[in-house]
Parts: C-alpha cells; sequence; structure tokens
C-alpha cells in the first residue's frame, strides 16, 4: 500500500506533536513544521515519532508567511513523493480585553489563527491529486462559547469552521475533504500558559464542570483528527467536531 504524507504546523509541542505520534502509529509520513521562536525544541517531536517507528521531518516553519508555509509543502513532496493530508494546528493566544486591543495585536492574532489556516491548505491542496484531506483546529473559544479579554482569538477560532465549509465544497470535486475539530479544554502548553490562558489551577477548577470529570490530552485530539483524515471518515467533510468531554452540552447549574 502507497504511504501517505501528512503536513502538520504547530508539530513540536501540544496537540501538534501528539498528531505526529498518532500519524506515525498508522504508518503515515509526517512533514512538521515548528515555530522557532517559540521554545519546543522540535528533535523531542522527531524522536516520539522515530519510537513510534515513524518517519518525520521537521522545518522552521511561520504560517503568517506565505513563502514559510508554501516551502513547507513542497518539502514534504519533495521529499516523500506526495502529500494526503494537511492539519492546520499551529495556533496564537494572547489575552487583550477590548479597550487594550491594539491594531497590531489583533492583527497579528487573525494572521496566525484564520490566514494561518488559509495559507496551509493552499500550499497543501497545490500538491494534492485527487483525493487528500485537510483538518483546521478551532476553538470552543468562538467555535462555540464567547471567551471574555480573547475577542480577536475568539473572532479568528470562530472562523474557521466557515473557511473549512467553504473549502468543503470548493474541493469535493476532487475528492478533498475539509473539516474543523473544536476541541475543549486540552492540557498543552498553551492551556498551561497562566498568563493568556487558564494555567493549570484554571484547568484543575474547570475539570469539575466537564461530565467526563478531567480536561482533555492531546492524544485524544489527535486521534480525532487522524480519523478525519482516514479512509475511515470518507463521507465526512464540511463538519466541526467538538471534542470537549461533555462541556458544551452540560446544562449550568
Ligand atoms: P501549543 O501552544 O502547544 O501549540 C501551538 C503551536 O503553534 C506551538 O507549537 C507554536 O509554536 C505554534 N505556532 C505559534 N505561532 C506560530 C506561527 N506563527 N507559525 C507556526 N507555528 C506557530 O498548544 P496546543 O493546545 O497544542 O494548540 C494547538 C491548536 O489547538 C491551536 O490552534 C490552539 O489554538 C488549539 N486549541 C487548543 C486548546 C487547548 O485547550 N489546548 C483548546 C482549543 C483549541
Amino acid at each position: 500500500m502507497t504511504q501517505k504524507v501528512a503536513l502538520i504546523t504547530g508539530a513540536a509541542s501540544g496537540i501538534g506533536q501528539a498528531l505526529a505520534v498518532a500519524y506515525a502509529q498508522r504508518g503515515v509520513a509526517v512533514v512538521g513544521g515548528y515555530f522557532p521562536a517559540d521554545p519546543h525544541d522540535p528533535q523531542i517531536t522527531r524522536n516520539l515519532v522515530e519510537e513510534a517507528g515513524g518517519q518525520c521531518l521537521m522545518l522552521p516553519l511561520d504560517v503568517t508567511d506565505s513563502q514559510s508555509v508554501d516551502a513547507l509543502a513542497e518539502q514534504a513532496v519533495q521529499t516523500f513523493g506526495r502529500l494526503d493530508y494537511a492539519v492546520a494546528n499551529a495556533g496564537l493566544l494572547r489575552r487583550a480585553p477590548l479597550l487594550e486591543m491594539t491594531d497590531q495585536a489583533w492583527n497579528a492574532m487573525l494572521d496566525v489563527d484564520l490566514t494561518g489556516v488559509m495559507r496551509t491548505f493552499r500550499a497543501a491542496v497545490r500538491h494534492m491529486g485527487e483525493g487528500g484531506a485537510l483538518v483546521a483546529i478551532s476553538s470552543i473559544a468562538g467555535g462555540v462559547y464567547g471567551w471574555q479579554d480573547h475577542a480577536h482569538y475568539a473572532a479568528a477560532k470562530a472562523g474557521v469552521p466557515g473557511l473549512c465549509r467553504s473549502l468543503a465544497v470548493e474541493l469535493a470535486g476532487r475528492g478533498i475533504r475539509c473539516n474543523a475539530v473544536i476541541p475543549g479544554l486540552i492540557e498543552t502548553p498553551q492551556s498551561l500558559d497562566r498568563q493568556n490562558s487558564l494555567g493549570p489551577e484554571g484547568l484543575a477548577k474547570a475539570a469539575k464542570a466537564i461530565p467526563l470529570g478531567r480536561v482533555g490530552r492531546a492524544d485524544e485530539v489527535a486521534s480525532l483528527v487522524r480519523f478525519l483524515t482516514s479512509d475511515e471518515a470518507s463521507y465526512l467533510t464540511g463538519q466541526s467536531i467538538i471534542i470537549d468531554g461533555g462541556l458544551t452540552v452540560r446544562w449550568p447549574d
């Protein structure tokens, strides 16, 4: 069987790293982008993928730079000969109340969390043949709820399902499916950041309101993304799937 190839943005940490490992466990080769300005060591993802028996190429990537994104997709094809899946996972999260929201802060957020998704899919789809799958990571912040002091993040994440629905229709004729994943609270470097997100104490407190009784793990989101790109999901496109331990369906006490 032909080996499938997946491109993942933000692959040096959290959900992106877990996804690289999840693909390796199913024999899918990974081309991962890591953001050099962040402290995540890409070698850790490489090692985890190799331990899982997979192949992984990790390259520097800035999703706000179209050339950088295009180069990642080109490198995937040069190295592995094809590109089947693209997962727009890279994300930025900053706290900014409205009256402190500068245009620069707003634009920087949209540039990563929404336009970065479009750049990733545009670069990947150029190299896909007939067939393929795209997944973008939205959030319950914006995808379902509002989040005070995070209007820019929520606006970007609310845009992601609309982008995915449109591409699902546009690319269906080529057999390319496109879906969004809407995670709830998942323990990763992003959510553990006290300044911009809930931090460890906030996550522990929030866990009490989650019907499954805990926050989610990165590998649990990775399993869903891998399923959505696989042939098991061959008739599934244009959808936004919430994975949140039941948080958003709970009747508020
Ligand atoms: P994370 O912070 O570990 O992962 C985000 C990754 O994006 C990092 O590796 C970071 O270096 C990378 N990144 C940031 N700016 C970039 C840029 N300009 N170019 C390329 N890469 C860049 O956190 P996590 O949680 O794994 O985040 C993955 C996705 O899941 C993000 O889109 C995030 O917004 C989303 N998400 C996370 C939730 C959570 O509770 N952890 C909940 C809902 C959504």
